[in-house]
C-alpha cells in the first residue's frame, strides 16, 4: 500500500471510531453518521489508488457502484421508520454476501498463502450464513414469508450437521491436501452448505426474537468482513469489520439481556412459537373499561406525576409531536412528566429515543427502564401510547406466558393507567395483555395521533387550578428532577 492510501485509510478508520462514539447519544448521532459516511467516501476513493489496481476493470466497478448507490439511497429515502429493521437486515445481508464472495474469488484467482486459507474458509462460511440468514429475516419482517417462530427439532439437528460439515471442509482446505480445482470445489461446497445453514438457522426464529437475530447477523457480517480483510491484506476492511463485529456482538448481548433471553434460547428456543393470540389465561369474566379523551385529560391535569410510555403504535401513528405537545401542556400546569423507554420498545434499538428526539423532547425527561421502574408505585397516571408487550404483566408474573422472563415496564404498579391503542388486537408477540383487564386501566381507543390530538384539545379546555399552590408543587418537582 502506498502512503497516501495508508493515510486515507487511517483517517477513515478514525472517522469510523469517532462516528460510532457519536452514535451512542441521540444528541450527536446524526453528526456521527455524517462523519462515518464521509470517512467511508474517503476510503472508497483511496481504494482506487491501491497498487495493482487494474484500471481496465474500473468501468465494471463504477457501474456496480452506481446501481448499488441508486438502490441504496432510493430505498433509504423511502423507507418508513417502522420498516427500518428489515432495511437493516437486507443491507447487512449484502455485506455478508460481499465478504463471502470476495474471499472465494480471491482464493480462486490467487490461491492465497496457507496462513490465509483459514480466513478464506471462515469468511466465506460466516458471510454466507449472514447473507441467507439476513434475507430470511428481511422476508419475515416484510411479511413476504410467515414471521412466526416454529419449534422444529429437525432444524436444530440439521444446523448441527451442517455446522460440523462446514468446519470439516475448512480443516480439509487448511491441510493443503486440496489445491487448484479441488480446493475451489471444497470452498464452493462449504459456502453452499453455509448458505443453507443461514436459512435453516433463521427460519424457525420469529416473533420478538427477530431484533436479536438481526443484531447477531450484523456481528457475523462484521467478522466475515474483517476476515476478508486478512484475505485481501486490506487493513481498512479489518478495522471496519472488527468495529461492526464488536458493536453487533454488544448489541446482541444487550438486547438478549433486555429480553432476558440467552442467545442459545433465541437460536433454538422457538420463542413465541405458540402463535395463539390471547394465549394467556385471563380472569373469568374479565372486562375492559373504556374512557373518553375529556375524562383522561381531566385525570392527567389533576395529577402530580404522569409517566408516558411510548411504543410501536406511536411510531406507526407518527404521533411524536402530539405527545410532546401534550407533555408541554401538562408541564405548564405543574404536572411532573417523564417518558419511560423500554429497551425493545418499537421495532429497533433506540426506536423510541429517535422519535422523541425528532420531536425535541428534552433528554432529561426521558428515562430508561431500570431508572424508572422503581417510580411507578408513586406515579398517579401512566399514559401508554401504542405500547403493548413491553407493559404486559404476564411477562413478569405468569410462567405460562409466551414472553415470561422478558423485563417489562411495571406500569401496572401505578395508581391508574390509560392505554391509547386502536383495538384489543395483540402486539408483536401475538399475545393478550392482562393489563387491559386490570380495573385500574382505562382504554382510549383510536389512532394514537388522533387520540393525542383530542387529549391536547381537552387538556387546553380543563380549567387551571385557581390557587397556584399545586402548580408550584409540580414546578418544584420538575426543578428538583432537572437538577
Ligand atoms: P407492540 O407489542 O408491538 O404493541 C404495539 C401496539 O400498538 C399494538 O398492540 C397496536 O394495537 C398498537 N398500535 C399500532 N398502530 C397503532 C396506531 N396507529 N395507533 C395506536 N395504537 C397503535 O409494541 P411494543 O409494546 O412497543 O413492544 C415492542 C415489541 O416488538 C416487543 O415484543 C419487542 O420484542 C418487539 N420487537 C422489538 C424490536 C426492537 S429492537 N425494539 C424489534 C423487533 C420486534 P392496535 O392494533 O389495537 O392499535
Amino acid at each position: 500500500m502506498n502512503w497516501p492510501v495508508g493515510i486515507a485509510y487511517l483517517l477513515a478508520s478514525l472517522t469510523f471510531i469517532a462516528g460510532l462514539r457519536m452514535l451512542s447519544s441521540p444528541v450527536s448521532a446524526r453528526n456521527g453518521n455524517r462523519v462515518a459516511a464521509a470517512g467511508m467516501a474517503v476510503a472508497l476513493v483511496a481504494t482506487f489508488f491501491l497498487p495493482g489496481m487494474k484500471t481496465g476493470n474500473f468501468w465494471f466497478i463504477f457501474v456496480a457502484m452506481a446501481v448499488g448507490a441508486g438502490l441504496g439511497s432510493g430505498s433509504a429515502l423511502r423507507v418508513k421508520m417502522t420498516a427500518m429493521p428489515q432495511m437493516v437486515a437486507i443491507f447487512n445481508g449484502m455485506g455478508g454476501g460481499a465478504a463471502a464472495l470476495g474471499s472465494v474469488l480471491e482464493y480462486v484467482h490467487k490461491t492465497p498463502q496457507s496462513s490465509q486459507v483459514m480466513a478464506v474458509g471462515l469468511s466465506a462460511a460466516i458471510g454466507a450464513v449472514s447473507f441467507t440468514g439476513s434475507l430470511i429475516a428481511f422476508a419475515k419482517l416484510q411479511e413476504i414469508i410467515q414471521g412466526n417462530a416454529h419449534k422444529w427439532r429437525w432444524a436444530q439437528v440439521l444446523s448441527g450437521v451442517l455446522g460440523l460439515a462446514i468446519v470439516a471442509l475448512i480443516v480439509v482446505l487448511m491441510t493443503g491436501s486440496t489445491s487448484g480445482d479441488t480446493g475451489t470445489l471444497v470452498l464452493v461446497g462449504l459456502t453452499a452448505l453455509a448458505l443453507i445453514l443461514g436459512i435453516v438457522l433463521v427460519t424457525p426464529i420469529g416473533g420478538a426474537d427477530m431484533p436479536v437475530v438481526i443484531a447477531l447477523m450484523n456481528s457475523m457480517t462484521g467478522v466475515a468482513v474483517a476476515l476478508a480483510g486478512f484475505v485481501l491484506s486490506n487493513e481498512l476492511l479489518i478495522v471496519a469489520g472488527a468495529l461492526v463485529g464488536a458493536s453487533g456482538t454488544l448489541l446482541t448481548v444487550l438486547m438478549g439481556r433486555a429480553m432476558n433471553r440467552p442467545l442459545t434460547n433465541v437460536l433454538f428456543g422457538g420463542f413465541g412459537a405458540v402463535s395463539v393470540a390471547g394465549g394467556m389465561e385471563l380472569p373469568v369474566g374479565a372486562t375492559v373499561r373504556e374512557t373518553s379523551a375529556d375524562d383522561a385529560a381531566t385525570l392527567m391535569c389533576y395529577s402530580q406525576r404522569v409517566v408516558i410510555v411510548p411504543g410501536y403504535g406511536l411510531a406507526v401513528a407518527q404521533a411524536q409531536h402530539q405527545v410532546r405537545e401534550l407533555a408541554d401542556l401538562l408541564l405548564e400546569r405543574g404536572v411532573q412528566v417523564k417518558f419511560a423507554i423500554h429497551p425493545v420498545a418499537g421495532r429497533m434499538p433506540g426506536h423510541m429515543n429517535v422519535l422523541l428526539a425528532e420531536a425535541d423532547v428534552p433528554y432529561d425527561l426521558v428515562y430508561e427502564m431500570e431508572a424508572i421502574n422503581g417510580e411507578f408505585p408513586s406515579t398517579d397516571i401512566v399514559l401508554v401510547v401504542g405500547a403493548n408487550d413491553i407493559t404486559n404483566p404476564g411477562a413478569r408474573d405468569d410462567p405460562h406466558s409466551e414472553i415470561y422472563g422478558m423485563p417489562i415496564l411495571n406500569v401496572d404498579y401505578a395508581r391508574q393507567v390509560i392505554v391509547l391503542k386502536r383495538s384489543m388486537r395483540p402486539g408483536f408477540a401475538g399475545i393478550d395483555n392482562p393489563l387491559y383487564y386490570d380495573p385500574k386501566t382505562a382504554m382510549l381507543f383510536g389512532d394514537a395521533r388522533a387520540s393525542l390530538q383530542k387529549l391536547v384539545t381537552s387538556v387546553k379546555s380543563v380549567a387551571k387550578p385557581r390557587t397556584s399552590r399545586r402548580s408550584d408543587e409540580g414546578r418544584n418537582l420538575q426543578e428538583t428532577h432537572r437538577s
